[in-house]
């Protein structure tokens, strides 16, 4: 099964996937291609140094805008899904992908909105994503921090992490795994980060795997190799 996974930043999410693919705990899938919208994110280092290298792209959105006058970010989060259909996904995740997708990309993914010059795949294409937050909780971004200070001033009682399926709303769609991250006495936030973080490689392998296993590949990864 074929992963497309979208980053923005460090990538240890995405490097949690790549130790993962194709072992016990992500059985016969692999990442086909990562996308970054920031050209600096270490994420796309992680791709190339694999073994073996993961095919990258990087689109930014500035970058795209000056490129293109008159185009919008609308336009953009429609090349982003273009640069995804064409690897033919069974999966997209969003792991660390710092930009709000538009309902045009995932009209796309969703198979509802054909793109003139590419193939119909005739099937929707699931997006995930992982937020460290609880379900309804600190949407958006900084959450870790925002969680932290709610929680010393007794704002909050639980914090965690979750993956959930990606709409059109930020961070609001279906919770497929949710795991509570207690923060331990006295414990700082570069300490309690550490550890949400180790969550988070956990979860979103766990979560590939499951949502994976719903799909049905409509093709071997062998007829692209
Ligand atoms: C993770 O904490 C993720 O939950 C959030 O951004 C961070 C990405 O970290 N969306 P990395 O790029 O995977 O290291």
């Amino acid at each position: 099964r074929r992963l497309v996974v979208l980053i923005s930043g460090s990538g240890t999410n995405l490097q949690a996937l790549i130790d993962a693919q194709n072992t016990a705990a992500l059985p016969n899938a692999q990442i086909v291609l990562v996308v970054s919208n920031r050209k600096a994110a270490y994420g796309l280092t992680r791709a190339a140094s694999a073994n073996p290298p993961i095919p990258t792209a990087y689109l930014g959105l500035q970058p795209y805008l000056k490129a293109n006058p008159g185009k919008t970010r609308a336009d953009y989060d429609i090349e982003v899904a273009r640069l995804v259909v064409r690897a033919k996904p069974d999966l997209v995740v969003c792991a660390g992908w710092m930009h709000i997708v538009s309902g045009g990309f995932l009209d796309v993914l969703k198979g509802t909105v054909v793109l003139e010059g590419e193939d119909v795949l005739g099937r929707e294409i699931p997006v995930i994503n992982i937020h460290p937050a609880l379900p309804g909780q600190f949407d958006g971004a900084h959450a870790i921090e925002r969680g932290f200070e709610a929680f010393q001033k007794g704002e909050v009682e639980k914090l965690g992490v979750m993956v959930h399926r990606v709409i059109a709303e930020v961070d609001r769609g279906e919770p497929l795994i949710v795991r509570e991250v207690e923060v331990r006495k006295g414990e700082e936030l570069d300490e309690y980060t550490r550890r949400l973080h180790e969550v988070e490689w956990e979860i979103i392998v766990q979560a590939t795997r499951k949502v994976l296993d719903e799909v049905k590949p409509s093709y071997s990864s062998s007829d692209f190799q």
